[in-house]
């Protein structure tokens, strides 16, 4: 049987999720991964619309693959997720060669996909959302309504998992194409998500990040007047014995309320951090990208933060050159930024995006050339905000997740390697210890920062990894990332 496969995967945390459940199910099939497209029987490219650039890196990676797959045309070839679902008759024009496309909602089904191209030798395509009219509950057809097949060797590590609780957006602000790309926001029901955490802590799994576009706008009614808000499917996966920690990302301003506030700082699984992403600190940009806030609104849900949740780091995305930012709408979000001492910011140029409204409504009127400087200047002002915060934690003791080895290159042999982690407010946190301590939770000091890490000593072991076999990849490669760019 034709069954090597390889799969690499652009964009956010769920889209390196939904590559995890399709090799998943795929291996059910019989596939194994391989390290490179050439060798494989059948090459995916699990895609991102969110900006123009991730979508160029896919018609170059599929275009240098054409002359390849014409010389085998029994290979298959198939691009998957965001871009799928929204460009599919541009896909086959840009690309004939490609034989199968599959959006977001439709990911069960590519095993089945894959087959029918074989048998038919014609482009299949499967792109309907399969959510029901009017519904806000209804999942369906993705891998929402059963069984999820997980595969550990494609997590970042064997021991951390993404975990969905919603897919889909309602929020519709003019610049984005998730609601295009990933249809209406629903919330899963949480004794899935509890089910689904408990099985990945029984596997030897430590952490968990629970991933939807607006996370703490999850709500699940019962049917019978009950609702499950985040703060309360968060109480019920702080008890599953064997995880560490609990995540979420990405939240959406006005939804951070006082119980969710609450339920990161008393609940001591629950990582004490916050992506709340301002986008802008201007009110004529804000309400040009529809965010539904004024900056006013973002600084009082800061203050509420800082006031609640103490311990709590946050961080921010902006969105620079937006339509009609001027020198002076700038300067709001430079002015934000400076006073909100956010943990990081991932700074995005505005990209316009078919399909949005914003394309329709504004003209891009900002030249690429300031959108450039706009985006270092913000950035040049954030690095010396988490220069200054990393600094004052010189000295204190953190917990630290040990994710896996350091960049630096391993010292002469009977040295420790470095490893790197993360903190319980999510710092990056760099230390010298033994390899077996991968997967461990160690208690460190801090003794030197720079504005994207921390450097610490090891002060005592908190917790030691789990038995390896508990978490060990099957032998085989895991899936490529063409980049990380998002959330
Ligand atoms: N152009 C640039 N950045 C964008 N983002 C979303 N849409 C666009 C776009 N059209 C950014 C936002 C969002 C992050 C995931 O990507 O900052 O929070
Ligand atoms: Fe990209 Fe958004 Fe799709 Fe994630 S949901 S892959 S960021 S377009």
């Amino acid at each position: 049987m034709a069954n090597t496969l390889y799969i690499e995967t652009v964009g956010c945390q769920m889209n390196v999720l939904d590559s995890e459940l399709v090799v998943g199910s795929l291996r059910r099939k019989g596939y194994r991964l391989v390290d490179s497209a050439t060798e494989a029987d059948v090459i995916l490219f699990n895609t991102c619309s969110v900006r123009q650039h991730a979508e160029d890196k896919i018609y170059s990676a599929l275009g240098r693959l054409r002359g390849h797959i014409e010389n085998h045309p029994e290979k298959v070839l198939g691009v998957l997720g965001c871009m799928a679902q929204k460009d599919q008759e541009i896909i086959l024009k840009r690309a004939p060669h490609v034989d199968l496309v599959c959006g977001t909602g439709q990911l069960a089904r590519v095993g089945e996909l894959i087959d029918a191209a074989r048998a038919t030798g014609r482009p299949q395509m499967a792109l309907s959302l399969g959510r029901k009219e009017g519904s806000k509950q209804e999942v369906s057809s993705s891998f929402e309504s059963y069984d999820p097949p997980r595969d550990s060797a494609m997590r970042p590590t064997p021991f951390q998992a993404f975990v969905r609780v919603q897919i889909g957006c309602d929020k519709f602000c003019t610049y984005c194409i998730v609601p295009s790309t990933r249809g209406p926001e629903q919330s899963r029901h949480p004794d899935a998500i509890v089910d689904e955490a408990r099985r990945l802590a029984d596997e030897g799994c430590l952490e968990v990040t629970l991933l939807g576009q607006t996370v703490n706008s999850y709500r699940f009614h019962h049917g019978d007047g009950r609702v499950t808000r985040l703060s309360d499917l968060l109480a019920r996966l702080d008890k599953i014995d064997g995880l560490l920690r609990v995540r979420f990302i990405t939240s959406y301003p006005l939804d951070m309320t006082d119980d969710l506030l609450d339920a990161v700082r008393d609940l001591p699984k629950v990582v004490k951090y916050l992506h709340v992403p301002a986008q802008s600190g201007c009110d004529d940009v804000l309400a040009r990208m529809k965010r539904g806030y004024t900056s006013g609104q973002y600084r009082d849900m800061m203050a509420r933060v800082r006031d609640r949740c103490p311990a709590a780091t946050v961080s921010s995305d902006f969105i620079v050159g937006f339509c009609g930012e001027t020198d002076e709408s700038f300067s709001r979000t430079m002015e934000l930024t400076r006073e909100s001492d956010f943990k990081n910011s991932y700074i995005f140029k505005y990209s316009p995006r078919p399909g949005t409204r914003a394309i329709d409504k504004f003209a891009d009127d900002i030249p690429e050339e300031t959108k450039k400087v706009r985006n270092n200047e913000l950035l040049a002002v954030q690095n010396a905000n988490s220069l200054r915060s990393h600094r004052a934690m010189v000295g204190r003791e953190v917990t630290v997740l040990a994710e896996g080895l350091g960049k630096v290159a391993p010292r002469e042999p009977g040295t420790l390697p470095q490893l790197t982690g993360r903190s319980m407010a999510d710092h990056i946190v760099v230390f010298d210890a033994p390899e077996r301590l991968i997967g461990a939770v160690v208690r460190a000091r801090v003794t030197d920062a720079t504005s994207f890490t921390l450097f610490a000593e090891v002060v005592e072991v908190e917790s030691s990894a789990p038995a390896r076999a508990a978490w060990a990849a099957p032998s085989s490669p895991s899936s490529r990332r063409l980049e990380l760019p998002v959330s």
